[in-house]
């Protein structure tokens, strides 16, 4: 037996599987509205405007969110070899987050929002927010405080770096003057106030969604290849880089708006930027797998792991090509950017967070491996074409949006299309999203059931392999 506290980390890690479904659920439903809109049933609190924040606020804060305390918390006391620093206040972080996700859950289907994207709740949860989030950075930097190793890993710089900066973010973004228990006004106004939400929301994705995803690289890549991280070096250089450039970019939210022209082509330039540290970074994992590539033939966890940074890749190519003034004209309103996004947040946020749970959950459990790698591999195969159905139909459906809104008859000026053409010859698209969502849906479902087998087998005391069809035996050995 280990002295780690691992029972925090195992209840993140099944309510971020727990959470996951549930946002996904969401995420289909408002893919299926835009289908067929006659879904909301004329119920408030199931309309597109209420459950869309719910949606995000669901698989950003509480999927990606749980899957990030579960990883974090596990990595520090690997690499720091020590307990946390409280099992109390772990409890705490735990039920204090969970909390805040119901709250979430209640207020925004009723209607309560602040208005800013992905900062929508009230002030009294962000309060909240704020107590937890704290308690979350002392028991973090307490534990590294005491370890009993002298260097910190690379990991926990990524994940400290996160944990620091979305304190500031929370903050000073929601600064507000509360009208009532429910109502407030931000105290910024005007594209102050818009420069500050997408300082915020730029960031929010910089460092939730993608910088503490790479601290979940730089421990759950190594372990699962066998392999030390291809370059120490680099790794520094990826940390201080991204963190340098991040906080700059923002603007590329705001191209064409009120906002200082010199802002705008600052955010851009910062965004161009960018792409080095960021496909540094991946690099750094990816080339971590030199020497035993033929892992990926027979290990469904490092194909979530390494699939996962093909699509970080991705989209932080796509980025800064959409950051750049004269693209993001074209995809700026269209559904490019919802594929964007969901490459970014299916492909990388989601995979990596799955392919580190599965890595990780066996460990807690005392076993050797989940109750069925095929399933690993079923869930694979099934988020991989549910994500690319997802992202390309929405590809498709932005460039053609943004050509058809633009076009203009050369003779006379005016435009080609009517809204409405554009919309109906979007329709198609909207159908393959809902199919995509739901392969990748049913995919969590596999995953759920594949934990739950995992569960009963460790209160048994039977060991996975006695379970395992022959060739996924096999295929460990
Ligand atoms: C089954 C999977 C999913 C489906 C079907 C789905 C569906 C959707 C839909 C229909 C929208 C609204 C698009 C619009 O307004 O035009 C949306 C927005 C969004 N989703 Fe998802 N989603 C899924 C998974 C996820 C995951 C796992 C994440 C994050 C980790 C995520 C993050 C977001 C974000 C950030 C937005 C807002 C995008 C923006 O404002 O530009 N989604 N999603
Ligand atoms: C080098 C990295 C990246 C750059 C430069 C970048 C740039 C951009 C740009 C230019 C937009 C469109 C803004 C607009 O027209 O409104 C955008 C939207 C977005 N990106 Fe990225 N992106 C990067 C990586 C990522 C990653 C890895 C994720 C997810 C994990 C992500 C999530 C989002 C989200 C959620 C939005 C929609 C924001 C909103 O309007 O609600 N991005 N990004």
């Amino acid at each position: 037996m280990n002295n780690y506290n691992d029972k925090v980390v195992r209840q993140f890690a099944v309510m971020a599987v727990v959470w996951g479904i549930v946002g996904m659920l969401v995420g289909v439903l408002i893919a299926s509205q835009l289908y067929w809109p006659a879904l909301n049933f004329d119920i408030p609190w199931l309309t597109y405007g209420r459950l869309r924040p719910l949606h995000t606020n669901a698989v950003i804060f509480a999927f990606g969110g749980s899957a990030l305390f579960a990883t974090s918390l596990y990595t520090v006391q690997r690499t720091c070899h020590v307990r946390l620093l409280s099992d109390k206040l772990a409890a705490f972080v735990f039920w204090g987050w969970q909390l805040i996700i119901v709250a979430a859950a209640i207020t925004l289907p009723l209607g309560y929002t602040q208005a800013k994207e992905y900062a929508e709740l009230e002030w009294p949860i962000d309060i909240a927010i704020a107590i937890v989030w704290v308690a979350y950075a002392v028991l973090f930097f307490g534990t590294i405080a005491k370890r009993t190793v002298k260097h910190i890993y690379v990991a926990n710089w990524f994940y400290g770096a996160y944990i620091i900066t979305i304190a500031l973010l929370h903050i000073v973004n929601n600064l507000s003057i509360p009208t009532g228990w429910f109502t407030s006004y931000s105290i910024y106004s005007g594209s102050v106030d818009a420069m500050v939400q997408w300082w915020y929301g730029h960031n929010a994705v910089g460092f939730f969604l993608t910088t503490a995803f790479l601290g979940m690289m730089y421990y759950f890549v190594p372990k699962q290849a066998g392999r030390p991280i291809y370059s120490y070096r680099l790794s520094i250089v990826h940390f201080w880089a991204l963190i340098a450039v991040y906080m700059w970019a923002g603007p590329h939210h705001l191209q064409y708006t009120a906002l200082p022209d010199w802002a705008q082509s600052l955010g851009m330039v910062f965004s161009l930027i960018l792409l080095a540290p960021s496909w540094g970074g991946a690099i750094n994992g990816i080339l971590t797998l030199s020497g035993v590539w033929y892992k990926l033939r027979t290990d469904p966890i490092l194909k979530f792991l390494i699939v996962s940074l093909s699509f970080y890749m991705m989209s932080t190519f796509e980025g800064p090509m959409m950051s750049i003034k004269t693209v993001n004209s074209l995809s700026h309103y269209t559904d490019w950017t919802i594929g964007h996004v969901h490459s970014g947040a299916l492909g990388w946020v989601a995979m990596i967070s799955i392919g580190s749970i599965y890595a990780m959950l066996p460990r807690l459990l005392g076993q050797p491996q989940m109750y069925s790698v095929k399933l690993i591999d079923t869930h694979f195969w099934m988020h991989t074409i549910g994500v690319v159905l997802y992202i390309a139909a929405m590809w498709i459906a932005g460039v053609m949006q943004g050509l058809m809104w633009r076009a203009t008859d050369p003779d006379n000026g005016t435009l080609v299309y009517t809204f409405v053409e554009a919309l109906n010859a979007t329709k198609p698209y909207y159908l393959f999203r809902v199919g995509g969502g739901l392969i990748v849906l049913g995919g969590m479902l596999v995953m759920a059931w594949n934990v739950f087998k995992t569960y009963q087998l460790a209160r048994g005391g039977i060991a996975a392999q006695a379970v395992l069809p022959p060739d996924a035996a096999d295929a460990r050995a």
